[in-house]
């Protein structure tokens, strides 16, 4: 039966990450641009999670206000030296606000929790005191201290994950009840030690843990990414006595285009694209034509920072198909130098640039010479909460 009360999710992050190395404990780390703790809190968004509490460690506030951002979350608990002084201290800040019913315990370490294992948890909740995700052993397990010693029989063994959910009135009794000083490495555990049956539902390999400095390259090449478009568009005026640059490479031809910059007006366009895939305004928001720095500016700088932009969100820049849109010049002579120029730009191989060219069948201002319009369209992928 259900009890009544707040179901919260109760997010350890206080540790050190001392095996994990690096410049601040892991759980502030980037995947993706995105601290791991930040990670952890999105994938707990979930319509049977009432509220988030996060534990951290002492003197971690200022990491912690960077990594949560705008997020509205309560004012951080404060952990202690081991994991389970950590849980502890969340628990009994949990049982002054009152109201609690279950708890889903969880490290912030564990950035990726797909929203099934939440369903199943909180369903095996309504039956079971407790509950946690399990992923069978798959591997050979054996001893070894450098050589190969016996092998484990690996049945019945089974790897246990976060976050555990439990029954709050059950999981505070029991790590009151825990002896002081002592850690475990998980709250199962405790539970166990005080008598209560644990439940086991199916875990997910997205749930891995961040321990050891090369799981953060499996977790980057882990995050689901989901794909965005943009589209850009740019026209300039053909002028006597301009340079003509298109894609960042110059054309000879009897007149230029002018305006802004070097008036590249391909690369405007590839950079409006890129902006509009990650919703970052227009090439006019980033550099102002009011701005004297950017006269005469060659246009790859614009490139060069929307793609930048992408990258700070841990986006990957797929494809890009582009048309030039003019009477003249001939832009089939000049295609496999611009994609190359392109491609160059935006590190990505010249098989992942399209340039096609069309005229307006003399019609408009493109058909009388007057001007030359672009237009791109950028395919991203970008981590699925950015
Ligand atoms: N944790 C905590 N308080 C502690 C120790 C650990 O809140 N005193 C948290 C960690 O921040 C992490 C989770 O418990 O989210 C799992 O612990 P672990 O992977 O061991 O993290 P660390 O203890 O930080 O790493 P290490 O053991 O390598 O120092
Ligand atoms: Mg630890």
């Amino acid at each position: 039966m259900t009890e009544r009360g707040r179901t919260v999710a109760l997010v350890v992050a206080a540790g050190s990450g001392a095996r994990a190395g690096g410049d601040v404990p892991k759980q502030y780390a980037l995947v993706g641009g995105k601290p791991l703790l930040a990670h952890a809190l999105d994938h707990l968004r979930h319509r049977g999670i009432d509220d988030i509490r996060v534990v951290i460690g002492p003197g971690q506030e200022e990491l912690y206000a960077a990594a949560v951002g705008d997020r509205a979350l309560p004012a951080p608990i404060i952990g202690g030296a081991l994991r389970r002084d950590s849980v502890r201290n969340g628990l009994e800040a949990l049982a002054r606000e009152g109201d609690v019913a279950r708890v889903l315990i969880h490290d912030a370490a564990r950035p990726f929790l797909p929203a099934t294992v939440i369903d199943r948890l909180l369903a095996a909740l309504v039956y079971a005191p407790a509950a946690v995700p399990v992923l069978p052993v798959v591997d050979t397990l054996a001893h070894s201290d450098g050589a190969l010693g016996d092998t484990i029989g690996r049945d019945g063994l089974v790897r246990v994950q976060t976050p555990q959910a439990f029954r709050f009135s059950d999981i505070l009794a029991a790590h009151r009840a825990w002896p002081d000083n002592r850690d475990a490495t998980d709250d199962a555990q405790i539970a166990r030690a005080a008598g209560h049956a644990i439940a086991t539902v199916p875990g997910d390999p997205a749930l891995e843990k961040i321990t050891l400095p090369d799981d953060f390259a499996r977790a980057e090449a882990r995050q689901t990414l989901t794909t965005r478009t943009g589209l850009g568009f740019d026209v300039h005026a053909l002028a006597e006595g301009e340079e003509l640059w298109l894609g960042g490479v110059q054309i000879p031809h009897d007149r230029g285009l002018a305006g802004h910059s070097d008036a590249d007006v391909l690369l405007h366009a590839l950079t409006d694209g890129m902006l509009g895939a990650i919703c970052e305004g227009d090439i006019g928001t980033h550099f102002p034509p009011s701005d004297p720095q950017w006269r005469g500016a060659a246009s790859s700088r614009f490139v060069e920072h929307a793609v930048a932009l992408v990258e700070a969100r841990g986006g990957r820049i797929d494809h890009v198909d582009m048309t030039l849109i003019c009477e003249a010049p001939k832009i089939g002579p000049h295609r496999e130098p611009i994609r190359a120029r392109v491609a160059a730009l935006l590190r990505l191989p010249p098989s992942r640039i399209s340039l096609k060219a069309t005229t307006t069948e003399r019609l408009g201002f493109t058909g009388r010479g007057e001007g030359i319009a672009a237009q791109a369209i950028v395919t991203i992928r970008l981590p699925e909460t950015s």
